[in-house]
């Protein structure tokens, strides 16, 4: 295996000691670039660009192509999971995912089963050694799943949701249910995960994207509980270095103290909490990862550098930062303004690295 030649990601995520912070972006390879969108339309639609590990990994490549990236992330989608159990997975334009047959009774939810990765998953995976073979050690990929929870509001709604109506219905009256799902599904993503590391991620993260809409007693029994056993089912190693695991629960800040509890390795955060305060509360235990409200983007390059400053400042001196959004970039965003982010961010954080 190849040696890496930036390994900042890495190492901040284990909270050791970098010449400055690192910096990638969630959905760094998206539709604000025009790059993308012409591979897109080669590919047809959305999960036609998923599923070619070709045109997965040109796509992946493309923001390293453009900014000093210190990571990239796998092109794919969490709900390649439900997917590959067989629910139908589609995307109408304009609309996000659907699915074509949600799973919302007891006796759908008892016929799933765990995908094996290498089969169903296998473009995933095909993906992985691609991009890794194309990275040659330029700088470490990531991969990633959804949480349990996130993928079920999805299965179970049959797509996005502003309630979850159905599926807390199902965590009120048939709490029994619920837990089988999220069983199966914390099986299913403790392997996923484990096979886009024997093919060559280098961290991996889960993606608790709807966590945040549950009641803290909630939360721990339906969405952490079932991260916990990802936390501890993970290949924490590979190649002789440490794979970091990063949670990220969007609208999770409350509850950053139980999520470091399960021994992951750092949380992701989105921007509704001042980072340095997290730091506090979270202390040595993990790293962090964030958190610059994603809209800042839309003002001048000069306002999108002031608070980026102002989010290294807020983080201050020492080790275990990884600069992030708190959420994806939108898709109307100028790559010029990206530049001068990650521009900032690479020069202004010497300073808080001795
Ligand atoms: O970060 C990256 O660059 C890696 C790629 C990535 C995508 N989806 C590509 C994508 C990752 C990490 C995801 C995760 C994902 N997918 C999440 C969790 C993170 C989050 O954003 O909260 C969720 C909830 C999904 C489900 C999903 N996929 C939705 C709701 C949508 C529609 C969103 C939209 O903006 O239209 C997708 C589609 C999707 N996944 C796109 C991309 C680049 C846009 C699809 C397109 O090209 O039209």
């Amino acid at each position: 295996m190849n040696s890496l030649k930036n390994d900042r990601l890495l190492r901040a995520l284990l909270r050791q000691p970098v010449d400055r912070t690192p910096i990638w972006i969630m959905r760094q390879a998206g539709r604000y670039l025009p790059e993308y969108r012409a591979t897109r339309a080669k590919a047809g639609n959305f999960m036609g660009l998923c599923t070619n590990p070709e045109l997965a990994c040109e796509v992946t490549m493309q923001p390293l192509e453009r900014f000093p990236l210190d990571a990239a992330i796998l092109f794919s989608d969490i709900l390649t999971i439900p997917d590959a159990m067989g629910l139908g997975l589609y995307f109408a334009e304009g609309e996000g995912p659907r699915f074509e047959r949600p799973v919302q009774d007891a006796k759908a939810i008892k016929a799933l089963g765990v995908p094996d990765p290498e089969d169903s998953l296998g473009y995933v995976m095909d993906a992985v050694r691609l991009i890794r073979r194309e990275l040659d050690g330029r700088v470490p990929l990531i991969g990633f799943s959804g949480s349990p929870w996130t993928l079920a509001t999805y299965m179970v709604e049959g797509g996005s949701s502003k309630d979850f109506a159905l599926l807390k219905g199902m965590l009120f009256n048939d709490p029994a249910t619920l837990h089988h799902l999220l069983g199966v599904l914390a099986e299913s993503v403790t392997s996923y995960l484990n096979a886009q590391i024997a093919a060559g991620a280098q961290a991996v993260m889960v993606f608790d994207t709807w966590g945040g809409s549950l009641s803290p007693e909630n939360y721990r029994e339906f969405s952490l509980q079932y991260m916990q056993r990802i936390v501890d089912g993970v290949t924490r190693e590979a190649d002789g270095r440490k794979v970091p695991v990063v949670l990220f629960t969007k609208g999770g800040s409350q509850w950053l103290e139980t999520m470091a509890d399960t021994g992951c390795d750092a949380l992701g955060l989105d921007w509704t909490i001042n980072i340095g305060e997290a730091r506090q509360r979270v202390g040595s235990r993990v790293a962090l990862q964030g958190n610059m409200d994603p809209a800042v983007l839309y003002a001048s390059p000069e306002r999108v550098r002031e608070e980026a400053r102002r989010v290294l400042a807020s983080f201050g001196h020492g080790e275990g930062h990884v600069f992030n959004l708190g959420h994806g970039i939108h898709p109307k965003i100028n790559p010029e303004h990206v530049a001068a982010l990650v521009e900032t961010v690479h020069a202004d954080s010497q300073q808080y690295h001795a």
